[in-house]
C-alpha cells in the first residue's frame, strides 16, 4: 500500500472504534467487574489448591497430592482467560495481590485443615461458592448481549462443576458390602 492509500484507509477507519463500542455497550462495565471478581476468585482458589497440594498427608497422600495439583493447573488456566477477556473488552487486567484481595469474594482460612477429608470439604465449598457467582455472571453477560463472555463463563462453570464432582465423589461413603 502506498502512502496515499494508507492515509485514505486510516481516514476510513476513523469512524470505527471497536473499543469505544464495547465500552459503551450497556452492561459491559458490570460484566468487566464480574470478570475481575472471577479472576481474583480463581487466583485465591489456585492458592488454596496449591496449599493443600503441599500440606496434604495420610494414607491417601499420593492420590490427593496429584489431584489437587491437576485441579490447580485447571484453575490457573482460568485466570489467564478471565484476565485476557477483560483486555478484549477494553479494560485493564489487574495483576497485584492487593487487587486480587480487593476483588475476590472467596475467603480461604489460612489454618491448615486438620484432616485430608476436611481439605476436600473446604474445596467443595469453595467451588460451590465460586459457582454461585459465576452463574450470576453468565446471566449478566448473556443479558448484556456479550456471547463471547457468556461462553467463557459457561466453560468456566463446566470446569468447576467437574472438579466439584471429582471432590464430591471422594467424600461419598461406599455402600456396605451385601447391604440393602
Ligand atoms: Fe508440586
Amino acid at each position: 500500500m502506498d502512502g496515499v492509500s494508507a492515509l485514505q484507509a486510516s481516514d476510513e477507519l476513523k469512524g470505527f472504534s471497536p473499543l469505544t463500542e464495547h465500552m459503551d455497550r450497556k452492561g459491559s462495565s458490570a460484566v468487566i467487574e464480574a470478570l475481575k471478581r472471577e479472576q481474583a476468585n480463581a487466583v485465591q482458589l489456585y492458592l488454596q489448591y496449591k496449599g493443600y497440594h503441599w500440606n496434604v498427608f495420610g494414607p491417601s497422600f499420593h492420590d490427593l497430592h496429584l489431584l489437587f495439583d491437576t485441579h490447580a493447573t485447571q484453575v490457573f488456566e482460568m485466570i489467564d482467560e478471565l484476565a485476557e477477556r477483560q483486555r478484549i473488552l477494553g479494560a485493564p487486567a489487574e495483576y497485584t495481590l492487593e487487587a486480587m484481595r480487593a476483588a475476590s469474594k472467596l475467603v480461604v482460612e489460612g489454618k491448615i485443615p486438620a484432616t485430608p477429608r476436611e481439605m476436600v470439604e473446604h474445596l467443595v465449598a469453595s467451588h460451590r461458592h465460586v459457582l454461585s457467582g459465576l452463574k450470576g455472571a453468565f446471566e449478566l453477560a448473556d443479558g448484556a448481549g456479550d456471547p463471547g463472555t457468556s461462553d467463557l463463563f459457561a466453560r468456566v462453570i463446566q470446569a468447576h462443576e467437574k472438579m466439584e464432582w471429582f471432590l464430591r465423589e471422594i467424600l461419598e461413603k461406599a455402600p456396605p458390602v451385601g447391604g440393602n
